[in-house]
């Protein structure tokens, strides 16, 4: 053991997989000593685990790169600087040409020889590594100390499949993470069992298209997500299953039939749309129409009436005229979302549409952006407002905003504030929604909340 431990830090965008991601960096580090650094200037090995989805997201590196090099020559420290994740993958090499501060690139599915890689970058050399090992990876990915987990609050990620042979023609998710990849379902349930007996309370399975998972299974078939899901849910401490993101194309019947089956599946589903309109559905490659979208939602609330629904929009795809953006519009208030997720279509380097010579001007796109995004807040307060009086189970998460209070979170990830006395961090527990904040709930034990005579108050929001 040195005389001081080494410190890490990681900056993560972008998606939950690379949140995921970044802790298990931390965890193969933590054998050789590393702890975690409070920030930039005080680490010993800074990792920018990136993004490259739109323009904006993959262009914040090459910022954070120069505020690092300043750094580096306004402090004289001389941390090791390693750029992983989606545009380490799509950039490679490039990266070191682009930046010198530089020191070793790797990419999304060869995290696992971090700890080799960065002994390589200490002796001088700057390695790339960006092959698809993802198989490689599932099979050594560093299994977090319980004492890391339980540092990390009673919610965990788990990567359960990656990457995606959609081809959605705007997405450069096909070519950063690879070809779709299942990891075996035993794998996952002593990950699971691990996080479980650590204190986790809530698991949410991620994947690109989590809904075609497919892992061989302990009878060497494969499993199907819904299968998945029926055995994580006997875990004991598993009180609250997740998943995300999932395509139309792929919700089966079994999985419909979980949200019916499972208590510990949340009624809350993240199911991308993009767009309303079947023309840009189509030349968007995803192979389902906007009826069948709504279909689909109808199945799985007759399944779980009390689900909520969540989204992707893209606004502005090469083509998209006025009658079409009206079509997206139409949808989403045809679905009634709880919230969604609203973007500028941004052209990608390698994908077919940023090809086509039909580009939407920036401004109608903000313009459209607004629309959408004014329709889905209102949809968003509705929905919060609608919980008023209801009883919901929140699970306890942190200590709360102000003294008195502890908070957690509702069924539908919305965070909750409710008195101290409800339980300690960890606990779920049944309440009863009081009032809307602009960005919170209010809610009381249900024990409480009986007694008093029930008062609906305004939306703040
Ligand atoms: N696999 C998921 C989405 C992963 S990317 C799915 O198929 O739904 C997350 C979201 O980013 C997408 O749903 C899409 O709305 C958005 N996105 C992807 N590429 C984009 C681009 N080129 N421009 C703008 N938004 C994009
Ligand atoms: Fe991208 Fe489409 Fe794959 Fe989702 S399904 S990751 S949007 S290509
Ligand atoms: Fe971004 Fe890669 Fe996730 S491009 S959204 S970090 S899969």
């Amino acid at each position: 053991m040195t005389a001081r431990n080494p410190k890490l830090f990681v900056k993560s965008y972008g998606c939950q997989m690379n949140v995921y991601d970044a802790e298990r960096m931390a965890d193969a580090l933590a054998p050789e000593g590393y702890v975690a650094a409070e920030s930039a200037e005080d680490a010993d090995v800074i990792v920018l685990n990136t993004c490259h989805i739109r323009e904006k997201a993959a262009e914040k590196v090459y910022s954070e790169l120069g505020r690092i090099r300043k750094m580096k020559a306004e402090t004289g420290r001389a941390p090791l600087v390693a750029v992983a994740g989606c545009v380490a993958q799509a950039e490679g090499a490039e990266i070191l040409k682009r930046a010198s501060v530089v020191d070793l690139v790797v990419g999304p599915q060869s995290i696992q020889r971090l700890p080799e890689l960065l002994r390589q970058a200490k002796a001088g050399a700057r390695p790339v590594d960006t092959d698809f090992a993802v198989e490689e990876k599932f099979e050594r990915l560093a299994a977090p100390a319980p004492k890391a987990i339980r540092g990390r609050g009673v919610t965990a990620f788990l990567t359960v499949q990656e990457g995606c042979d959609k081809f959605c023609t705007f997405c450069v998710v096909p070519y950063t993470r690879g070809a779709e990849a299942s990891r075996p379902v035993a794998q996952v349930v002593a990950e699971a069992e691990r996080l479980a007996a650590a204190g986790v309370r809530e698991i949410t399975l991620l994947g690109q298209n989590v809904d075609a998972y497919h892992g061989e299974g302990p009878d060497g078939r494969p499993w199907s997500l819904a299968r998945l899901l029926y055995r994580l849910a006997e875990i004991e401490g598993v009180a609250r299953l997740r998943y995300t993101t999932s395509h139309p194309r792929d919700m089966d019947d079994d999985l419909i039939a979980a949200h019916r089956d499972l208590a510990a599946l949340m009624p809350y589903l993240h199911l991308p749309v993009q767009s309303g309109s079947d023309r840009i559905l189509k030349a968007m490659n995803r192979k389902h129409t906007a009826d069948d979208y709504l279909r689909l939602v109808d199945r799985v609330r007759e399944a779980r009436p009390d689900l909520a629904l969540s989204g992707d929009f893209i606004v502005g795809f090469p083509g998209e005229t006025e009658s079409d953006f009206e079509a997206t519009l139409a949808i989403a208030r045809a679905a009634a979302y709880a919230s969604a997720f609203t973007f500028k279509y941004s052209p990608r380097p390698g994908t077919p549409a940023a090809e086509r010579d039909d580009q939407v001007d920036d401004g109608v796109k903000s313009e459209r952006l607004h629309r959408l995004q004014a329709l889905i807040a209102e949809q968003q307060t509705e929905f919060a407002r609608s919980l008023v009086g209801r009883r919901i189970d929140v699970l306890l998460d942190r200590p709360g905003r102000h003294p008195g209070q502890v908070a957690g979170r509702s069924p539908y990830l919305q965070p909750v504030q409710l008195p101290a006395s409800s339980g300690s961090v960890g606990d779920v527990v049944e309440a009863v929604v009081t009032d809307v904040g602009p960005n919170s709930l209010f809610a009381a034990p249900a024990g409480d909340a009986r007694e008093r005579p029930r008062v609906l108050v305004e939306a703040t929001a």
